[in-house]
């Protein structure tokens, strides 16, 4: 540990030894900071260190090294990049899109080897750009972009501003030559950032992280470049280091050396092994804080590698192993605006169909108005569409190449687009809805659709078309028409044969016999869903004794709060509701008698959950209330005792404690299997 007081002033020969000393320690602590992820002082004692080191370098300029932390950031570039000739080509990676083709590659390495089996490495396919470093006497003496692979462009001012890049390496015994190539990418919440930024001053902004790390490299002024989140991870060498025989133990070598190398990185023994990890990476694919856009397969032997060699541009030896993109660039054709069940209007993007996330999408949700104006998304614009894993797609931002052509910016109507009836703001929320209640159609086939759902009365082979149809035909208005119907009016719908009318029927006919909570459930009374009509179905035992209750009677059930026995309430109070429920029992639906337990036993009773992480679908409270809706307890900290940790993108340090303690961690997907499975109609 270097001591003193910053103002201290020294003779020269002490003054350099205090340099020497400063510039080990902040080295050392840039190491751990940005390579390690692991540092061991403060910012602010950091910020005193270096400061006393460029006072020092002010008073003294003939201390200063190259290598000085101070000297990360030089003089601008007065003319473009100049360009190098790579001393070894930079290669690219052939592909693989799906297992077979990783079965054909892996057969053809035993083949080619001999070999029962052969030994691959599999590591994150790191989505930015390429770029090698030249290390002389352990000193670090050029940067280059791949370029073609054989030229590539002099970034040795931009890439010395990486901090995560050494300027020398951690070595005594530096080899005489050395270049080390890898990856620079730029962290998502940094480009996040990044993009705000530059969308308050009216900036272009960047389409993905990989382009804004482009770009940001190939800055002229390197005091640009040094203020973006960029991040590099070495995964070869060129060396003539003969002790290496392996390409993990080249990975070692290069983390001893201070460069930062991939997390996870696995040696696979078979092509299960493979698969494996590529199942695994694409798991972990939402937590990293950057993108990853595959799997990178390399023989782990180098001298197999030698053996191997390769073909055209790319090495027999390695592989990479695609995962569908989770983002793509499509045209905005329109907005439309759909009316849901409860009225609530939401405006959903119409795209020039894209494939992405593994589907062909042609909408996306943009939620609602707020949105789209702060996105400022419009109707004919480039957008950036996402789907990752099975969230619904969504548009992230417009990229606006041409401000002038764009259309006015969109406005939500103020009538309903299915009724004419007006529109009118959701008390508390962003979300509007149309007050035509029933007598809208939109509102009316979103209800039975909802009627019929598979938790609900489950009639199967009702689906949207059939449903629009029908309320368009007019032959059906409540969910208490649809027991009027005969098999000879279904026939006269389109593609409606007698197979499937008479299945229809039978499948109408059947869901007469149901269970008091899903036809609760089915009626749509609002904030009832169908966790609650399992609670009130098992307090109550009939549906007389339901609508008969007062909302302090209704309130004695978990779970039902003062807005939930309000809607319970106003649904029963309404005469035509009273009228459907009368229809429908006349037209022979029925219950099944019910258990009554009056404190409710809840589906995960008795389980604890821990949130981290940020999730995509929701917000972590939410979470919070679906699982302790259902019965669960959800805590702040990870113990044995913990049922499950949940983890979203980015989790903090519970993630490894449970690790540690081998408590199940879930992703966001298993998170809505979880609520899907138990309250079907909380999750779209
Ligand atoms: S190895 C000879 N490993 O993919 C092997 N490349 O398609 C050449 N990339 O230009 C590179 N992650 O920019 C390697 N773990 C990884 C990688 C990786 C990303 C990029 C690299 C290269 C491109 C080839």
């Amino acid at each position: 540990m270097v001591s003193g007081p910053a103002s201290e002033k020294f003779a020269p020969e002490d003054a350099r030894q205090r340099a020497d000393a400063l510039r080990s320690e902040i080295t050392e602590h840039n190491h751990r900071y940005y390579v390690l992820n692991d540092p061991t002082v403060s910012d602010q004692h950091y910020d005193v260190l270096l400061r006393e080191l460029e006072a020092l370098e002010t008073e003294y300029p003939s201390l200063i090294t190259p290598e000085s932390p101070t000297q990360r950031v030089g003089a601008k570039l007065g003319e473009g990049f100049q360009s190098v000739r790579h001393q070894v080509p930079m290669l690219s990676l052939a592909n693989a899109f799906n297992d077979d083709e990783v079965l054909a590659w892996y057969a053809r390495l035993k083949d080619a080897l001999d070999q029962e089996t052969v030994d691959v490495i599999a590591e994150p396919k790191l989505d930015g750009l390429a770029v090698s470093l030249r290390y002389i006497e352990g000193h670090l003496q050029q940067g280059a972009t791949r370029g073609d692979g054989t030229e590539g462009e002099d970034v040795t001012q931009n890439v010395r501003t990486i901090r995560s890049i050494p300027l020398q390496l951690r070595t005594h015994t530096p080899p005489a030559e050395l270049e080390v190539r890898g990856e620079i990418v730029m962290t998502r919440s940094g480009f996040r950032r990044l993009n705000e930024h530059l969308g308050e001053a009216g900036q272009k902004l960047f389409v993905n992280p990989r382009n804004a790390a482009a770009g940001s490299l190939r800055q002229l002024d390197p005091a640009i470049t040094a203020k973006r989140p960029l991040q590099f991870y070495a995964y070869g060498a060129v060396t003539t280091n003969t002790q290496l025989t392996t390409q993990y133990a080249v990975y070692q070598w290069l983390q001893e050396l201070g460069f930062p190398i991939s997390s996870d990185i696995t040696v696979a023994k078979d092509l299960s092994g493979l698969l494996s990890a590529h199942k695994q990476f694409l798991r972990l694919r939402d937590q990293l804080d950057h993108d990853i856009d595959g799997v990178v397969y390399k023989v782990n032997d180098l001298s197999a590698q030698d053996e191997l060699g390769f073909v055209s541009r790319a090495p027999r030896w390695a592989l990479a192993h695609k995962f569908p993109a989770q983002e793509e660039v499509t045209r905005l054709l329109g907005i439309d605006v759909q009316v849901g069940r409860t009225g609530a209007l939401t405006p959903v993007g119409r795209l020039e169909p894209v494939f992405v996330g593994g589907v062909t999408v042609t909408n996306a949700t943009l939620h609602n108005a707020d949105e789209i104006k702060r996105k400022d998304v419009r109707p004919g614009d480039q957008v950036v569409v996402r789907r990752a894993g099975d969230v619904i797609p969504e548009i992230v931002r417009s990229i606006n190449t041409d401000q002038a052509k764009r259309s006015d910016p969109w406005k939500m109507p103020t009538e309903c687009p299915e009724c004419g009836s007006a529109v009118e703001q959701i008390e508390g929320q962003a979300a509007v809805r149309c007050t035509g209640g029933l007598v809208c159609p939109a509102q009316r086939k979103r209800a039975l659709e909802h009627f019929v759902s598979r938790t609900a009365m489950n009639i199967d082979g009702l689906g949207t078309q059939v449903i629009n149809q029908l309320v368009d035909e007019g032959l059906v208005q409540t969910p208490a028409d649809l027991y009027r119907l005969d098999k000879e009016t279904l026939m006269g719908l389109e593609r409606m044969g007698d197979k499937s009318a008479q299945n229809l029927i039978d499948a109408i006919d059947q869901s007469r016999k149901t269970q008091l909570d899903r036809l609760l459930f089915a009626l749509g009374i609002r904030e009832v869903g169908a966790v609650t009509a399992t609670a009130l179905a098992s307090h109550f035992g009939t549906l007389e004794a339901i609508a008969a209750s007062d909302a302090q009677t209704l309130e004695s059930v978990p779970d039902v709060g003062p807005i939930v026995a309000h809607h319970i309430v106003a649904f029963f109070n309404e005469r035509h509701n009273q009228e459907v429920i009368e229809d429908l029992q006349a037209l022979g639906v029925e219950y099944a008698p019910v258990e009554r337990h009056e404190s409710g036993e809840l589906p995960l009773n008795g389980q604890t959950y821990v949130l981290t992480g940020r999730l995509e679908s929701m917000d972590r409270s939410a979470a919070k209330r679906a699982l302790e809706t259902l019965g669960a307890k959800v805590t702040g900290s990870v113990s044995a005792k913990t049922t499950g940790l949940i983890s979203g993108a980015e989790p903090g340090s519970k993630y490894q404690k449970a690790e540690s303690l081998k408590v199940p961690i879930l992703g966001e997907e298993a998170l809505l299997d979880l609520l899907r499975t138990h309250m079907p109609d909380t999750v779209e």
